[in-house]
């Protein structure tokens, strides 16, 4: 995505690097909870193997079903090799999946063919391109059983709200405040996105961002004192692609942090909340969001929806390992407030918020039922009641 805010290259940056960040479910055991390890070590031997001539680093990952590849190297976004490196990793592990006999083998490769890009594919991919500065830390994110619009609230608060982030008030150049680009992605002739800048937007932005499930999600993240892109979130969406429920989206997301940005504790704060998404069992509930360590699977009630953060500084293409950012013990406490919130909502089942909106629900069956029971329906006669003289 192009954004309209052009400056120039900042001084002591040496090198355009990209990292691009490719998840897909390819299949996992006991159902959508983890993937195999066999099946994780076929995705990352392929990539160590065939990737040599093309990325200059790389790190696999899993978060709850999904399988992440991240990679450096300096040939763009969108480039048609990398995507199809990645997109060859997954079709190779689908199929050692289907060997395995795993569950929902191939599940997010909603394509036969490669077409030069996995958008639109089934695969998420988020990247982010820029100079690499001295020092460059970002945040990998990744999360299960839910979609992109759980990035809204974590995003709105790290990067617009002086109540989470005091780098708004005491950092010169963060208060100049960031852009936000929102994808409305559930218009009927395509994507649309709109630019709005924080703080002068603010309310605006509020007004969109409110409804994460039905209408918007942030795209992208970007300083408005450098010019550059702090943030990009994978918006693609299944079920829009495939036409019906293929699982959810597990949406990714890259963080640039410090100088220009937010520090990595103002974006990880948010996380704290334990916010409702969209998604767990069945893509079809409201559930707390858990920040959980790299590499955990899923369980109660198909959830809860998870959250998993890797930390790295980048160097000349090279990663450090990462730092897992959910990790550190003040989380635990996190970890059972949220299971208590999920909880409590469980005990409500069906009923309410609880379950997604009808418009959301990824199953067609409500609808063949209420439509069947609609035929049962009779209108009520009333009864007159006259009054006794
Ligand atoms: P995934 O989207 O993670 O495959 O989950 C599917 C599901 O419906 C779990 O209940
Ligand atoms: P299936 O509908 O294929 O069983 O997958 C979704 C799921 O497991 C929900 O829990
Ligand atoms: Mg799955
Ligand atoms: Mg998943």
């Amino acid at each position: 995505m192009e954004c309209s805010l052009h400056f120039g290259q900042v001084e002591g940056w040496a090198m355009k690097l990209t990292l691009s960040v490719i998840k897909a479910d390819i299949g996992s055991v006991g159902g959508h909870v983890s993937p195999s390890k066999h099946l994780r070590e076929t995705v990352a031997s392929y990539i160590a193997e065939q990737g040599t001539r093309l990325i200059l680093d790389h790190y696999v990952s899993y978060t709850g079903d999904d399988i992440a590849i991240l990679m450096t190297h300096s040939r763009g976004e969108g480039d048609e090799q990398i995507h199809r490196l990645a997109w060859d990793a997954f079709r190779i592990g689908a199929e050692a999946a289907r060997q395995e006999g795993l569950y929902g083998a191939g599940q997010d490769l909603l394509k036969d063919s490669f077409s030069g890009n996995v958008k639109g594919m089934g695969p998420a991919v988020a990247e982010l391109e820029f100079d690499e500065r001295p020092n460059e830390p970002f945040l990998f994110f990744a999360a299960d059983k839910t979609d992109p619009g759980a990035y809204n609230l974590p995003l709105y608060l790290a990067f617009a709200d002086v109540m989470n982030t005091p780098g708004l008030i005491l950092s010169p150049r963060i208060s100049r405040g960031f852009r936000f680009v929102i994808m409305d992605v559930n218009h009927t002739t395509g994507d649309r996105v709109i630019e709005l800048d924080a703080p002068e937007d603010l309310y605006d932005i509020a007004a969109l961002l409110r409804d994460p499930e039905r209408y918007v999600v942030v795209e992208s993240v970007w300083s408005r004192a450098g010019g550059e892109q702090a943030v990009a979130v994978a918006t693609s969406r299944l079920h829009n692609i495939a036409g019906k429920y293929t699982g959810k989206d597990d949406p990714v997301m890259l963080v640039r942090v410090q100088m220009d940005f937010p520090a990595t504790g103002e974006v990880l704060a948010p996380y704290a909340i334990g916010h409702f998404v969209g998604g767990c069992m069945r893509g079809s509930h409201q559930m707390p969001l858990m920040p959980v360590t790299l590499n955990t699977g899923i369980s109660y009630f198909d959830g809860p929806p998870i959250v998993s953060c890797a930390g790295f500084c980048v160097h000349n293409g090279k990663l450090t390992e990462p730092i897992d950012g959910f990790a550190q013990p003040f989380w635990d406490t996190v970890r059972g407030h949220v299971a208590n919130k999920a909880m409590e909502i469980r005990r409500q089942g069906f009923i309410g918020t609880a379950m997604l909106p009808m418009s959301e629900l990824e199953y067609t069956g409500i609808a063949q039922k209420l439509s069947s029971l609609d035929e049962k329906f009779h209108m009520r006669v009333t009864e007159k009641v006259h009054a006794i003289n």
